[in-house]
């Protein structure tokens, strides 16, 4: 189909942009904490089960809504309900999209920082100092001016690559990032496994300690699925709707899970092998990252170079995340609005830039949610997103395939492109079903437990 529309210029392009996408702060920052705090390896057993059982079908449906249509999610919505108010799916996806990227481009700009901080040889400085590294940490995201210089740092690169294009920006910095971080996680991983006392490490991420699993990590596991498999906004539809109708949908679609899951994995065994091997405490929470390993490293031979290693890794992940998800935004504004890719990239790359200052902001003094507790614009926006935006986007498109575009639509479009591929109706009914209703079990947990605080 060409009425214009940038594509993808091949199969594999497709499947690295989406991987780039897929492959983020999602994997190496967030699964290791929430891992390290739910159990270790029982919370990893049931994210891949939420991965393969609801995450995979709902994956398949954004690929195929977005080849179907060639239009991004409010227009591949509306095109397939006659204009319905289905759009508003959509636009939600968009607005997911909005919340993401303020508090995503803030932590790409923590990336930047650190890695320069490893490159100086600044960690053993850091990990000597007074309060230590967390002292130095919280020092550094309190600042009011220093994060919002990395964040603007960040997003404008990730504005300067979706100024490019599909093929020019998103596919070309996906094809030349996603090897170079797969390289750096491979020698981070040796590195971590030769360590002395590394078992321990893998041990605690892969044996189950089902004592230490509360319904909140389960809760947790399938929000993650989602945000690490950038379900649930469209990022899926948008870039299914650069494709041309020879790709084989469901291999892409087992490539980029294949892809999310090994890296979230390898990146653990990098991180959880070093934080046991040198005796420190794999529950560090969200600080796990910034303030744990600033310590490890200096301990290790070689660290500065592993520790500018890992940062980069974390910039180079989630800066090809990043791009996936403004291109939600400007996607919409060129296909609905008619606006050009530069007038729409400016304007919003510029919008959410500001959205993030206020994140930025809000780990320090002017923190205008100081009074709810301990709630900050960023875990808002971090909440607000795994634990309902992108479960609700996720349930309805389910639920949007089962009852308005037709299981045996989604199959026809699933099989174009794989040739001799049959797979039958009813079971595919039975998977889209069962996904929709472990998503709504879960989103009615979580909003039971809110209104009457049980769990
Ligand atoms: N999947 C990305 C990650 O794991 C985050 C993301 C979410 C990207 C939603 C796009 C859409 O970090």
């Amino acid at each position: 189909m060409t009425n214009g529309r940038e594509q993808w210029s091949s199969k594999f392009g497709f499947i690295l942009a989406a991987a780039g996408s897929a492959v983020g702060l999602g994997n190496i920052w967030k699964f290791p904490h929430m891992a390290g705090e739910n159990g270790g390896g029982a919370f990893t057993l049931i994210y891949l089960i939420c991965i393969l059982v609801v995450g995979l079908p709902i994956l398949l449906a954004e690929f195929t809504l977005g080849r179907r249509t060639q239009a991004s999610p409010v227009g591949a919505f509306s095109a397939l309900s006659d204009g319905s108010r289905w759009k508003w799916l959509g636009m939600l996806g968009v607005a997911s999209a909005f919340v993401i990227l303020s508090f995503y481009g803030v932590i790409g700009g923590w990336t930047i920082k650190y890695s320069l901080l490893a490159l100086a040889g600044s960690f053993s400085d850091i990990a000597s100092s007074a309060g230590g590294a967390q002292a130095e940490f919280d020092q550094f995201v309190a600042n009011p001016v220093e994060p919002i210089f990395w964040h603007m740092i960040f997003m404008g690169l990730t504005v300067l690559i979706i100024l490019k294009g599909v093929k020019g920006g998103i596919e070309k910095w996906s094809k030349a990032l996603m090897p170079i971080l797969l390289g750096i996680l491979i020698v981070l991983v040796i590195r971590g496994v030769t360590l002395d006392g590394a078992m321990e490490g893998i041990r605690f991420l892969f044996s189950p300690k089902w004592g230490d699993l509360t319904t909140e990590g389960v809760v947790l596991a399938l929000g993650h699925s989602f945000f690490t498999i950038s379900l649930g906004m469209g990022t899926m539809i948008t870039y299914g709707s650069y494709l041309r109708k020879d790709q084989d949908l469901l291999r892409a679609g087992l490539w980029v899970i294949f892809i999310d899951t090994a890296i979230a994995l390898l990146a653990g065994v990098a991180i959880f092998t070093a934080v046991f091997a040198l005796g420190q405490n794999p529950a560090g929470g969200p600080g796990l990252i910034f303030v744990v390993l600033p310590t490890i490293f200096p301990q290790m031979p070689g660290g500065a170079v592993f520790g500018f290693l890992f940062f980069a890794l974390l910039f180079v992940a989630a800066l090809t995340s990043a791009i996936s998800i403004l291109e939600v935004v400007i996607a919409y504004f060129i296909d609905e609005k008619q606006w050009s890719r530069t007038q729409a990239t400016l304007a919003f790359g510029g919008i959410i830039t500001m959205l993030g200052i206020f994140v930025s902001l809000s780990f320090g003094e002017y923190n205008v949610l100081k009074s709810f507790g301990e709630m900050n614009f960023f875990s808002l926006m971090d909440n607000m997103s795994s634990k309902y935006m992108l479960p609700i986007g996720g349930f309805l498109t389910a639920v949007f395939v089962l009852t308005r575009w037709g299981v045996p639509e989604f199959l026809k479009e699933l099989q174009t492109g794989a040739a001799g591929m049959k797979i039958p109706l009813i079971p595919a009914i039975a998977v889209f079903g069962f996904a929709g209703l472990v998503v709504a079990y879960i989103l009615l947990y979580e909003v039971f437990k809110v209104m009457f605080g049980a769990g």
